[in-house]
């Protein structure tokens, strides 16, 4: 088949999704299908989408509105559109979204990328809109094409997908099924080949990613921590991190693995949802408050440098001032690098969402701004405190103004320095200069350029 048509696939959501879109282009590319610069170039639109929230979900509706115009616009010009709605929100409305935006050709739900060739040619030969939101017996990642060339100095590699937790507000166990851990053979051979394309730091992902328990080339299951292990011999890989975690999941092992694996970065994204152990229990988390706090003491203890972020919930269902003070002062006590603070969204087909009490929105509006602000504060001390340390700092691109570029710390802060581009997917140490609430600046302090002595600061 002659590569002439384009597709452009636009993501959602997590970033397990922008690894899902990353795959879909490669299946896609394997069918014949070009990267198009712009939606309004492509032949085949594909939306990764994400159903986490109401606004999320909410989302994908008003860009199909916008596609229906732009497939209506190409059409005049003689040109065809195939649209393809992809990721959670295909998972859990399938038909639905054909009802309501008829301009839908296909839709995919996370399983079966693998197919995307194929369905779309059917859909293109049959006329009609398609639907394959089955789990399917074999696995996608079996399936998909090698990764190509990521060039990119920071990749994402999914090594577990799906939740067994059930929280009572969550839809991932419904959109992204059962958990099951990809075999430790299959990630190692990714891992490789990334890194041999350029990667330098992975960042191993699974919606309860330290749950994972996948087949080892021994055939005896591989934790987490066993699998780091064995990835942080992969050379020149620098730096290794995972993402995201359930306190319940967080074994002795792994909490080892922070203190001895030089590669794995200090830095932990551990949601809490709420500092209250009512409402924890209302969620069906499976942990209290005590069991939360033990957890980051181990950690510390094991890793006492590392930084923690978390996802936090306000507004559930019953949900008290007493309740939410709670949650401040969790907060407040662990002391986070980063937190990402939600209002509760009912999801259809969860429980929660049938709860009664249900907290009304000026409610959530007011506990999620004070929050922020709290968590606001922390962010800023957190930086702050870099401010004259130096830092190893993985550049990944180019920075937004001319003659900077951007990396990442080992706490996951985002550090600009002025250098050029070539230095991008090096580590270099770095003088942290300034401090925001997102991102540090700094200078790079380099022994290879000419202007650095003693001390001197070299603007490479
Ligand atoms: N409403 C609000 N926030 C939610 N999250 C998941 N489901 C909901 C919901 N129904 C948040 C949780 C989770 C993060 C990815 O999104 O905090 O950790
Ligand atoms: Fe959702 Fe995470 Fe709870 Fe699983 S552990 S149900 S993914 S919030």
């Amino acid at each position: 088949m002659a590569a002439t048509k384009k597709v452009f696939v636009k993501t959602f959501g997590c970033q397990m999704n922008v690894y899902d879109s990353e795959r879909i282009g490669e299946a896609l590319g394997r069918a014949g299908y070009l990267a198009a610069g712009s939606m309004e170039e492509a032949d085949l639109v594909v939306l990764n989408t994400c159903h986490i929230r109401e606004k999320a979900a909410e989302k994908v509706y008003s860009e199909l509105g916008r596609i229906r115009q732009l497939k209506a616009e190409r059409r005049a010009r003689g040109k065809d559109t195939l649209v393809t709605v992809a990721g959670c929100v295909a998972q859990a409305e399938g038909r639905e979204i054909v009802r309501r935006a008829p301009v839908v050709d296909l839709v995919v739900g996370p399983q079966s990328y693998h197919r995307l060739g194929d369905l779309i040619e059917r859909t293109r030969q049959e006329g009609r809109a398609l639907l394959e939101t089955q789990f399917p017996q074999e696995s996608k990642f079996a399936h998909l094409p090698e990764r190509s060339a990521v060039r990119r100095p920071s990749a994402f590699l999914t090594v577990q997908e799906g939740c067994d937790k059930f929280c009572t507000f969550c839809v991932v166990p419904y959109t992204r099924g059962a958990e099951a851990s990809r075999p430790v053979a299959d990630i190692e051979a990714e891992a490789r080949r990334l890194v041999e394309t350029g990667a330098r730091e992975l960042t191993l992902l699974g919606q309860n990613v330290n749950a994972y328990c996948g087949l080892g080339p021994d055939g005896r299951r591989f934790s987490l921590a066993q699998l780091i292990r064995r990835l942080a011999r992969i050379e020149p890989l620098a730096r290794l991190r995972y993402t995201t975690s359930h306190p319940g999941d967080m074994r002795e092992d792994l909490i080892e693995a922070h203190r001895d694996v030089a590669k794995l970065m200090p830095h932990l994204h551990l949601p809490f949802q709420s500092g209250s152990d009512r409402m924890l229990a209302a969620m069906n988390r499976k942990h209290r408050v005590a069991d939360y706090l033990e957890v980051v003491e181990r950690l510390r203890a094991a890793r006492p440098d590392i930084a923690l972020s978390t996802d936090i919930i306000v507004g559930f269902p019953g949900e008290t001032e007493a309740d939410f003070a709670a949650t401040l002062a969790l907060t407040g006590r662990v002391g986070f690098a980063q937190a990402y603070s939600f209002k509760y969204s009912p999801r259809p087909g969860t429980p929660a969402s049938t709860f009664g009490a249900q907290v009304p929105e000026e409610e959530k509006i007011g506990r999620l701004l004070r929050l922020q602000a709290h968590v606001g504060r922390q962010q800023t001390a957190f930086n702050l405190a870099s401010v004259g340390r130096v830092m190893p700092v993985l550049f990944e691109r180019a920075g937004h103004r001319a003659g900077q570029i951007l990396g990442r710390s080992p706490y996951l802060q985002a550090v600009h320095a002025p250098g050029p581009v070539a230095r991008v997917g090096e580590t270099l140490d770095v003088e942290i200069v300034g401090a925001g609430p997102n991102s540090l600046s700094g200078l790079i302090l380099d022994p290879r350029c000419g202007r650095h002595d003693a001390g001197a600061r070299a603007v490479c």
